[in-house]
């Protein structure tokens, strides 16, 4: 493997299929960046487990579909390391020696935190939901990366686990430093719109599309999609910046976007045909993707291969950097 510039770890929780707002947010750029930079992606079962510990069946699949959407999309296994994160223990013993440098209150006021328990509707919150921001700061951590793509709603986790990694290294290392302070990467689109004009596409807003629709659907979903609801004629000027299907243009049809907003705003394309161009556009970006997701679900076992060997050498990666952790921290009494 050639020499890289740093290293990437980023990632998702497997609780199902991931949509066009994962790939333009992060995962194009992951792809994009694993030549250049030693990657590693964590499928954070453990992370999914903070909201959907009732149904922990479900992981088996939902970890499998992840990996897969990982390589449809273009990850490539011999540059990026995919690995599952419950099956990394030295993840779950840094969560700990981190958990004693961070208050209760600070975790309270997460504004990712605060909008998601809004969004669940939870009054009081468990110990492991209100603290996964200190999980993920060791899901970072245990390799050491420094640059993490990520959507925008990932964003103040990131200034978290830099904080932390300030906190441990200045009481516990202060003249090296053990742990490296990750940035946050945001891509060109740091949120997308959903198809109903909500301001972020989600699985439980059912305004998705996934990477592993078909195309036929996606032709239909994007023509029921909303558009600037003043424009009823072709020829009334649109207003682009308030239209779901010109967002996506933006996000997907960089060389075509400029000619559509023009046409939009000039009354000289309709909705229709506007919607159609999206269409075959998303449908471009998602046809070697569908052939890379056939190849992987004939063989089953070589994806499971993939995360053993990846979980392995996440596993390696965890030891070297928890002994530097236990010297810094004193508690290295003996050998065992
Ligand atoms: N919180 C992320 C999400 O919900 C998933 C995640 C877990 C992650 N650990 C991470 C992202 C570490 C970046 C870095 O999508």
């Amino acid at each position: 493997m050639k020499k890289k510039k740093g290293r990437i770890l980023t990632g998702d929780r497997p609780t199902g299929k991931l949509h066009l707002g994962h790939y333009a947010g992060s995962l194009a750029n992951r792809v994009q960046l694993q030549y250049d930079y030693d990657t590693f992606l964590i499928i954070a079962d453990v992370q999914a487990l903070t909201t959907n510990f009732a149904e922990p069946e479900n992981l088996a699949r939902d970890v499998r579909q992840v990996a897969l959407d990982y390589l449809a999309a273009g990850i490539d296994p011999k540059e990026t390391t995919i690995f599952v994160q419950s099956m990394v223990p030295e993840i779950a013993e840094l969560t700990v020696f981190l958990s004693m440098l961070t208050t209760v209150n600070v975790l309270r006021h997460n504004p990712t935190i605060k909008s998601e328990a809004a969004q669940r509707g939870y009054k009081d919150l468990t110990y492991g939901f209100l603290g996964y921001p200190v999980s993920q700061t060791a899901d970072i951590t245990f390799c050491k990366a420094n640059l993490v793509p990520v959507g925008e709603d990932q964003v103040p986790h990131i200034e978290y686990a830099r904080k932390l990694v300030r906190r441990f290294n200045s009481l516990y290392c202060p003249d090296r430093p053990v742990l490296v302070e990750p940035e946050a990467l945001l891509s060109r689109v740091p949120r997308l719109v959903g198809l109903d004009g909500n301001a972020k596409m989600s699985k439980s807003l059912d305004n998705a599309i996934y990477l592993c629709d078909e195309a036929a659907d996606i032709e239909e979903r994007v023509r029921n999609a909303v558009t600037d609801p003043s424009r009823i004629r072709k020829t009334d000027p649109g207003h682009p910046d308030v239209c779901t299907i010109y967002a996506y243009h933006k996000a997907f049809n960089l060389e075509l976007e400029p000619e559509i907003r023009g046409a939009c705003e000039g009354g000289k394309i309709g909705c229709v045909e506007c919607k159609k161009r999206l269409a075959t556009c998303i449908n471009n970006l998602l046809e070697p993707m569908r052939e890379r997701r056939e190849y992987y679900l004939k063989r089953p076992n070589e994806v499971d291969d993939i995360l053993i060997t990846g979980t392995r050498r996440a596993r390696k990666e965890g030891r070297k950097t928890l002994a530097e952790v236990r010297e810094a921290m004193s508690i290295n009494y003996f050998k065992i």
